[in-house]
């Protein structure tokens, strides 16, 4: 998969998409992320990539000029290897990011975000985007942090990234529910002791325990998931007890 960013701050991604597992998947080719410093496609002679809102009002809004043509420079960049993808504007009033919106996004061969900063977005730059996203209610300084989050979270899906053997499928939210505990050696850590099901052997007893601590605990903590989870017969006869 490749990504593009557009952003003021292509320093912050260094911190976060050159490590780990992210920083990995690009060394071994699974994604090709590059960022772009948009204020380079200015076209105003101090540099700026902001003006004041025509009707009066505070703050400053990002100008669509720098926009388009950094835009249009990674089309044509890219176009030949990836003629379609999505191009994703950060923005607290986009539609909310979550894990369904990741698996979405991992189905896609190239990702263009679009990071703002100062109070918003001249509206003629949402011309270019295909998807407007948020992290959350409330107000990031920029979209620098969310798009790291997405890419992150998104990152999981592409094949090959988490390595052969690992799945997202089994994360939490994956099947609509919280993930069930989990535990390692020893069985008994200072008198805590791992629940007997687990080193019992039985794989079909494990398999309901489990079902019935993920359905335990999302009931407790995010009551809201089971309104929308697609549960399996298996879930609810074991949530009816
Ligand atoms: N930019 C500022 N706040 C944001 C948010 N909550 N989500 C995405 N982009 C943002």
């Amino acid at each position: 998969m490749r990504i593009d960013i557009l952003s003021l701050f292509p320093d912050m991604f260094q911190a976060t998409l050159g490590q780990s597992i992210v920083g990995r998947a690009q060394e071994d080719g699974f994604l090709d992320i590059k960022v772009t410093d948009f204020r380079k496609y200015t076209t105003d002679k101090h540099n700026h990539v902001d003006d004041a809102p025509f009707g009066g009002g505070a703050g400053m809004l990002l100008q669509a000029q720098p926009i388009f043509d950094a835009m249009a420079a990674i089309n044509e960049q890219t176009k030949a290897t990836y003629p379609k993808g999505r191009v994703i504007l950060l923005d607290p009033a986009g539609r909310r990011f979550d894990q369904a919106y990741a698996r979405e996004l991992a189905q896609e061969e190239h990702l263009t975000f679009i990071c703002g900063h100062y109070e918003g977005y001249d509206e003629r730059i949402r011309e270019l985007v295909t998807d407007e996203a948020s992290l959350g209610d409330y107000v990031l300084t920029g979209g620098e942090l969310a798009a790291m989050v997405m890419i992150d979270a998104t990152a999981r899906f592409v094949p090959g990234v988490l390595g052969n053997m690992a799945s997202p499928m089994g994360d939490s939210f994956s099947n609509g529910l919280l993930e069930y505990p989990q535990y390692t050696r020893p069985a008994d850590f200072r008198g805590r002791k791992v629940p007997e099901v687990l080193t019992s052997g039985n794989h079909q007893k494990i398999r309901e325990w489990r079902i019935r601590e993920s359905l335990r605990r999302t009931l407790e903590r995010r009551p809201d998931l089971l309104e929308t989870a697609k549960l399996t017969s298996e879930q609810r006869i074991i949530l009816q007890d």
